[in-house]
């Protein structure tokens, strides 16, 4: 069964983007799972930039205006990853709805393990679209009070919506005295961490190489901790990671 799970935070730039892509590349280049990736954020799409897929003639926007085809608006990464971009360009905003992002997929992923939606910052419509458009929800945090305080809210909402709460995301973590500790953010959010990525320079270096840090460099901690992560979702033990089988599928887009 496909599961399609939003990554969603309240306040913007936690990680939720690098998150989605670390996660999507663990999940197909390490347990075979055929995985589609989203920017459901339309009004600041990072995803493809992430990884230097800048040319996107089709794009989520255009499905959304019915130009496109969903099927044919994917871009390859590896054999198993799928990517859907959304436009660059602001004027390409016009004539989308994207409230109508459930009804797009509801039939479009069938064949997918896993779907993940990189969701716009905030609870506003985009977000919510994403949300709305998921069965499950990962939140992505940083240790601090207004990040954490806006998982309370997403949870909640969450709850209202009928979707299930993944659990959290720690990420960017300093283990510094001045952060909230583990304890208390389970006590606030009452949602389980499933881990806790660091703060780790590697992850800004993999962004100027343009590809995931699981591929760029495996065996950093911030690599480990994403595999971890991967392991978990897919109910699969931890192993080390090989560096061999991510840098096979480095960097490769297709049509
Ligand atoms: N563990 C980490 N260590 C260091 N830098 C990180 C880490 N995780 C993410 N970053 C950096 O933080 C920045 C924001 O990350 P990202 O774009 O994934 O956040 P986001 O939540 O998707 O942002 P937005 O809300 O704008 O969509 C990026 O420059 C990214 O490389
Ligand atoms: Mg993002």
């Amino acid at each position: 069964m496909t599961r399609v799970i939003s990554v969603v935070s309240g306040k913007g730039g936690v990680g939720k983007t690098t998150c989605v892509l670390n996660l999507a590349t663990v999940l197909a280049a390490k347990f075979n799972q055929k995985v589609a990736v989203v920017d459901c954020n339309i009004t600041s799409s990072h995803l493809g930039l992430q990884i230097g897929l800048y040319e996107t003639p089709s794009t989520l926007n255009s499905v959304l205006r019915r130009e496109t085809k969903i099927e044919d608006a994917f871009y390859s990464y590896m054999p198993k990853m799928q990517i859907l971009p959304a436009s660059l360009c602001l004027s390409e905003l016009e004539g989308v709805d994207i409230k109508k992002l459930g009804g797009l997929f509801k039939k479009s992923f069938q064949g997918y393990d896993y779907v993940l939606l990189d969701a716009a910052a905030g609870f506003g419509k985009e977000a919510l679209s994403a949300m709305l458009a998921s069965d499950e929800v990962l939140f992505v945090t940083t240790p601090d009070i207004p990040s954490v305080t806006d998982i309370v809210k997403g949870k909640d909402l969450a709850e209202k919506l009928k979707l299930k709460p993944l659990g959290l995301v720690i990420n960017r973590a300093r283990n510094k005295g001045f952060e909230l500790k583990k304890e208390e953010i389970t006590h606030l959010t009452s949602l389980p961490i499933l881990e806790t990525i660091p703060e780790d320079e590697r992850v800004l270096e993999s962004l100027g190489a343009k590809m995931p840090v699981v591929n760029y460099r495996p065996g950093s901690k911030a690599g480990e901790s994403y595999l971890r992560l991967g392991s978990a979702l897919a109910g699969k033990e931890y192993e080390a990671p090989r560096m061999s089988i991510f840098n096979r599928f480095r960097g490769i887009f297709k049509r």
